[in-house]
C-alpha cells in the first residue's frame, strides 16, 4: 500500500473523512501526539488500528469526538463531575473513562465494560472528526512499543506501507499523551496516565488520586486498571537511564560513564556533543521528549542517560514516560559514589 502524506486543509480533511468512512485508516494530528484514527463503532476498522501498530488485543483505545452532543449515545452514564471536568477541560489534552454503550464494539473497549473519550483541541483533529460525523477511535500513531509520534515524519517512519493517509498538521505543540482519568467515587478522580492537564489543575474542580502504576511499575500479574501501564512503553532502541542528579553532577557522571555511541538529555546546553538540551521547563520537556528519543535512535545510540525531570506539573509525564522508557531503570548517582 502507498501512503500519503497531506498537509491539513479543509479538502484533506474530507480526503481523510472518505477513508474512514469506508472502514480505512488515516494518521491525524492531535495537541498531545499524531493518532491512527479508524470509524470507533466499526470493528473490522478498528481491528486494522490494531494490526497496523502490532498492538495487543486487551489494550482499549481512546475514542475522540469534536462536540459534547456526540459522548451521550457512547456511555451509560455522565455524572455530574464528570460533565464539570469537560466544561472546563475539553477541548483539551484529557481522556476520561466511562461505562461503555453498545455503540462501541469490544474491539474498541478492549473487551472491557469501559470506554474512554477525549476531546481534542487540535483544529485539525476537530476538522476531521467533524467532516466524518462518528466518533474516531485513536491510539498514538506509533509502531507498538515505540516513542509516540509528534511529527507526520514520524507516522511515516513507522507506518510507511501500513496505512493509506496520513494528514500533516505540523509537530504537536504538548508532545505527551493525554491525562487519563477514571472516577473511583462521586468526588474524586484517579489520574491512571498524567498529561497536559495536570493533578495540580483537577485539583481545583476536586480531590485527586494518582494511581500507584504511574511513578511505579506494576507487579507481575497485578490487575491495573489502565492495561496500557503494563506494556512496555515508549521506548527507542538505545537503553535509557534515568540520572538522579543535576547540573554539574548530571555532567560529570555521563562523561565518566560514555562511549561513542552515547547521548544524553540534559536541562542546560553543554559544550561536550554527546549533550542534546531538553529544555528546563517541563512544558518544554514535554514538548520535546519523545523527538529527542527518536533522533537519538536514528543517530545510533545505544545508550540514553536523561537528567532526572521534575515531577510538577506536566513534568509528571515527562517523569512517567521516561521511567517507562527506561524499562524503571534510575541511576541514584550519591548512592554510586559512596
Ligand atoms: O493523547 C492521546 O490520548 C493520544 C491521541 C492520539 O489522542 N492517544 C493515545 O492513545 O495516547 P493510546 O492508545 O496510545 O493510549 C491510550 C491509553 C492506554 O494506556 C489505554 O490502556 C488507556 O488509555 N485506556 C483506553 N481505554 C481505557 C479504558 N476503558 N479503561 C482504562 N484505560 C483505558
Ligand atoms: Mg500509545
Amino acid at each position: 500500500m502507498k501512503t500519503e502524506l497531506l498537509p491539513f486543509s479543509e479538502q484533506s480533511a474530507v480526503k481523510a473523512a472518505e477513508i474512514l468512512a469506508h472502514g480505512g485508516i488515516v494518521g491525524i494530528p492531535t495537541e498531545t501526539v499524531y493518532g491512527l484514527a479508524a470509524d470507533a463503532r466499526n470493528e473490522a476498522a478498528v481491528r486494522s488500528i490494531f494490526e497496523a501498530k502490532g498492538r495487543p488485543q486487551d489494550n482499549p483505545l481512546i475514542v475522540h469526538i469534536s462536540d459534547i452532543s456526540q459522548l451521550p449515545p457512547l456511555v451509560r452514564e455522565v455524572t455530574p463531575l464528570a460533565m464539570k471536568i469537560a466544561e472546563k477541560f475539553w477541548a483539551g489534552p484529557l481522556t476520561m473513562i466511562f461505562p461503555k454503550s453498545d455503540v462501541i464494539p469490544a474491539a474498541t473497549s478492549g473487551g472491557l465494560d469501559t470506554v474512554a473519550v477525549r476531546m481534542p483541541s487540535s483544529p485539525a483533529a476537530r476538522a476531521i472528526i467533524d467532516a466524518c460525523g462518528f466518533p474516531l477511535a485513536a491510539p498514538s500513531a506509533n509502531l507498538s512499543g515505540s516513542p509516540s509520534p509528534t511529527t507526520a515524519q514520524h507516522v511515516l517512519k513507522d507506518m510507511n506501507g501500513r496505512i493509506p493517509l496520513i494528514i500533516d498538521g505540523g509537530e504537536c505543540s504538548c508532545g505527551v499523551e493525554s491525562t487519563v482519568l477514571c472516577f473511583p467515587a462521586a468526588d474524586r478522580v484517579r489520574i491512571l496516565r498524567p498529561g497536559g492537564i495536570t493533578a495540580e489543575m483537577l485539583s481545583e474542580l476536586c480531590a485527586v488520586e494518582i494511581d500507584p502504576a504511574v511513578t511505579s511499575e506494576p507487579e507481575k500479574g497485578a490487575k491495573v486498571l489502565s492495561p496500557g501501564m503494563k506494556y512496555k512503553h515508549y521506548s527507542p532502541k538505545a537503553d535509557v537511564f534515568i540520572i538522579d542528579a543535576h547540573g554539574r553532577a548530571f555532567e560529570n557522571w555521563c562523561i565518566a560513564h560514555a562511549d561513542n555511541r552515547t547521548t544524553a538529555l540534559s536541562q542546560d546546553s553543554r559544550e561536550h556533543d554527546m549533550f542534546r538540551c531538553f529544555g528546563k521547563d517541563p512544558q518544554e520537556q514535554a514538548h520535546r521528549l519523545f523527538a529527542l528519543l527518536r533522533e537519538a535512535d536514528d543517530e545510533g545510540a545505544q545508550r540514553i542517560y536523561v537528567e532526572m525531570p521534575s515531577k510538577e506539573g506536566i513534568g509528571l509525564a515527562v517523569y512517567n514516560r521516561l521511567l517507562r522508557a527506561a524499562a524503571f531503570r534510575i541511576v541514584s548517582v550519591d548512592d554510586e559514589q559512596k
